[in-house]
């Protein structure tokens, strides 16, 4: 079908490597179903990246070396920001925010450290900042959250946020693989962040999980408050039993209303495997959301890549396209799905949280052991779920408990007290259990 194109949307993009590149191709190869949808080109007219040689510039009418020719051509309409970290990515967004344009940004380390400045800036200069590729890669959670989900209010959500992790974890359970060895992959296949750290140590997630979190529950992003625990501690041992126990190990970003205020933790966790997200694989992502009035709603698809991520990119182009050719206001476009920040609800301690627990303890091999440490659990208020006990392995006998629900800092005490204890060789591998319970999917 031939479609008359309207005035073309001229959009400048910094960065050309995993999400730039597969943005720029993707524009390419829907540019037909992209014109007929919006009525208008959405063409690439500046690029800027730090090495143009080897880089796929075909059709590109300008290109640079410096990001900052892309803020300052007044001729672009939306900047793209896919540069990543924090310097100059900073700097261009604010810069092209200064400058009146509207930003696309992929940046979650960005948005969760600084949004709350942008998205001020965003606002006086009456320009959008739009971040859905920020989360999850292609799913589009961030309208889900912001305006499919907006007459409800949020009790929880609760997801696989990191495709890179996920990629490992289940490499890891499925084909026995060595951790480094599918990071590796993980990062050949452009899933990594820059420091792939980011990934392994949960910051990325918590990243993910603290602008989640904020368009939820209507909080200010508070990225310092988001408890963080990664991959990196989680042994073949531990996925061994757990599954032995009916559980997978998930890295998990979760969101909760509570009594004492919003939780926001990332960390491994044991899921019964009949969970659905028990069975989201490879670098899938999938967030759960429970709204009071909806109940419990799921989103999953692939949660990072050049395609998946272009796809949650080109889309805020093309709605940021339709707000320019309303001739709307930025003022009618949602940065953080509340109008004002006014809930003044506290960000709970992790030590306040009440959870189960998975407890690998390296004990050894003698007689009574058993009974000291379940003497310790009982004295700090904890019961006990499951108890494991492997056979020995040299000196040492792995213990694997499960605990009923317990605070967090009661189970920190009698951690210290078990491991203090002789007949304890080394530290205890705690991982945390969703159990959902009463919350079904
Ligand atoms: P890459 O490292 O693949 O790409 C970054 C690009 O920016 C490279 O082309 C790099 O140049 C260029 N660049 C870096 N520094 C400068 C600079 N000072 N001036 C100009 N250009 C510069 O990263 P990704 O594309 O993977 O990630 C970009 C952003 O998107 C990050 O914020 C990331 O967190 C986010 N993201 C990534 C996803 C993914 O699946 N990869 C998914 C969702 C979000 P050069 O080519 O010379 O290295
Ligand atoms: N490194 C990120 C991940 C990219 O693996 O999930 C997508 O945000």
């Amino acid at each position: 079908m031939n479609v008359e194109a309207g005035k073309p949307i001229s959009i400048g993009i910094c960065g050309l490597g995993t999400v730039g590149a597969g943005t720029l191709a993707l524009l390419k190869d829907n540019a037909d179903e992209i014109r007929m949808r919006l009525g208008s080109d959405l063409v690439v007219n500046r690029i800027a990246t730090r090495t143009l040689e080897g880089k796929d510039l075909e059709g590109v009418a300008n290109t640079s070396t410096d990001v900052f020719d892309v803020v300052n051509d007044e001729s672009i309409d939306i900047v793209i920001e896919a540069i990543g970290g924090y310097d100059p990515a900073l700097e261009v967004i604010k810069q092209a925010l200064a400058n009146k344009k509207h930003v696309v940004t992929a940046n979650k380390a960005l948005i969760a450290e600084h949004g709350n400045e942008l998205f001020e800036i965003a606002n006086q200069n009456k320009v959008v900042l739009a971040y859905e590729s920020s989360v999850a890669g292609g799913i589009p959670i961030i309208k889900a959250l912001r305006e499919g989900l907006a007459a409800n209010k949020i009790n929880w959500l609760a997801g696989i946020i990191n495709g890179t992790g996920n990629f490992i974890m289940t490499e890891m359970a499925s084909k026995q693989r060595q951790f480094g060895d599918v990071l590796t992959e993980a990062q050949k296949l452009g899933y990594a962040e820059a420091d792939p750290s980011f990934d392994v140590e949960g910051i990325d997630a918590a990243h993910k999980l603290t602008i989640m979190g904020s368009i939820a529950f209507g909080i200010p992003l508070q990225f310092d408050k988001t408890y963080t625990e990664g991959i990196s501690q989680i042994t073949p041992e531990d996925i061994s039993y757990a599954d032995e126990l009916g559980y997978c190990i998930k890295h998990l970003g979760i969101a909760r209303r509570s009594e004492k205020g919003i939780e926001m933790r990332v960390h491994p966790t044991l899921l019964s495997k009949s969970r659905l997200l028990a069975n989201v694989n490879g670098v899938g992502n999938a967030i759960l959301i429970h709204g009071n009035k909806v109940g419990a709603t799921l989103y999953s698809g692939p949660g990072a890549g050049a395609e998946a991520t272009a796809s949650a990119v080109v889309a805020d182009l093309i709605d940021l396209a339709r707000h320019i050719q309303s001739g709307a206001q930025s003022s009618v476009y949602p940065a953080l799905g509340y109008r004002d920040m006014h809930e003044q609800i506290s960000v709970v301690d992790i030590e306040a949280i009440e959870a189960e627990y998975y407890l690998r303890i390296p004990a050894v091999d003698r007689v009574g052991v058993m009974a000291k440490i379940s003497n310790i659990l009982q004295e700090h208020d904890i019961s006990i779920e499951a108890v494991i006990q492997k056979e020995a392995i040299s000196e040492t006998v792995p213990i694997i408990i499960l605990t009923h629900s317990a605070e967090e800092k009661r189970l920190n005490q009698a951690i210290a007290a078990i491991e203090a204890l002789d007949d304890v060789a080394g530290t205890i591998n705690r991982i945390r259990v969703e159990p959902f319970h009463g919350e079904a999917e």
